[in-house]
């Protein structure tokens, strides 16, 4: 294929893009999203403090853009995020205990009935594990809500929304290392007992290199029976950036379960990494070397 979009959908994957429903209206940003990408997912529009900003009143219209946009264009649609530490409503940063649980539920459910059957994969919980070398869960007010708050988050995302991939999303987690095998040990137990998980996502926010096990870890994940994703791909801009892309790209497409990669943006000045330029068009979007290393990855 001649774009992003079209060489990954020739192996059957997808290629997207984080999107800002503020920049659709600027058509050098979506002049490039159009005719690169297969695939968007909302930067921040649906995540709980912009779905949910009052317990029980929903608005998606900042997400519906979109969504609407994605759609209309035969472009799949990534889900990101139902629960999160982060992003949260000031409501719910102010309840816990069996009150949060309930409410958390009720917005997952909430959430993923309103968009079913329009979303390819949801990052059903992002983030829930800590950094560092323990392996355990990173400590929140989810989190101390119960251990079984992953589960259940799952159990009623699948309840809504049967037909979508219901994913884990985490950053840090791009080699073997003991953040990656406490999510690792996670996914094994619930694929042991039915809990309903189908893919695993690696943020894979990097700098000037990418771990030596990349892909093996990939790899150890879908052996567990679960789709992979590249979820939030961005690498900071110097001599390694496009080795670096070109690398990921590659390590993907060597692993039949890694479905797709999305770059956390579309060109550098739309980036939430500031002046590290870590995307594959620059301000003016212009194909960057980066972006033709990925493209003959792919
Ligand atoms: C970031 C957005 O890009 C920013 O606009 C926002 O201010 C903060 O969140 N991991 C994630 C994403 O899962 O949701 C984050 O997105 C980047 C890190």
């Amino acid at each position: 294929g001649t774009t992003l979009g079209t060489s990954a959908a020739e192996k059957g994957r997808y290629f997207g893009a984080a999107v800002a429903a503020g920049k659709l209206g600027d058509s050098t940003y979506t002049t490039v999203l159009n005719r690169e990408f297969n695939s968007v997912v909302a930067e921040n529009e649906m995540k709980w403090a912009s779905t949910e900003p009052q317990r029980n009143s929903f608005n998606y219209s900042s997400a519906d853009r979109i969504v609407n946009h994605a759609t209309s264009r035969g472009m799949l649609v990534r889900g990101h995020t139902l629960l999160w530490h982060a992003q949260q409503p000031t409501w719910a940063q102010n309840l816990s205990g069996s009150d949060l649980r309930s409410a958390a539920i009720n917005h997952v459910t909430r959430v993923a009935t309103y968009y079913r059957g329009k979303i390819h994969s949801w990052d059903v919980v992002n983030e829930a594990f800590a950094d560092g070398g323990g392996g355990g869960r990173r400590d929140s007010n989810l989190q101390r809500t119960g251990n079984d708050w992953i589960e259940a988050a799952f159990r009623a995302a699948d309840a809504a929304d049967p037909g979508a991939r219901l994913c884990y999303n985490d950053y840090n987690t791009d080699g073997v290392n003991a953040k990656s095998t406490g999510i690792y040990n996670m996914v094994r137990d619930f694929k042991s007992r039915g809990v309903p998980i189908d893919c695993v996502g690696f943020q894979s926010h990097l700098g000037g290199s990418v771990p030596g096990d990349y892909q093996a870890n990939l790899q150890r994940f879908a052996d567990l029976g679960v789709d992979v994703q590249i979820t939030e791909l961005d690498v900071a801009q110097g001599s390694n950036q496009a080795n670096v892309y070109g690398t990921v790209t590659r390590a993907c497409m060597a692993v039949s379960r890694c479905t797709g990669i999305t770059t956390w943006g579309v060109r550098d000045c739309d980036s939430w990494r500031g002046g590290e330029n870590p995307l594959l068009f620059d301000c003016s979007g212009n194909k960057k070397a980066a972006y033709t290393n990925v493209l003959n990855a792919l």
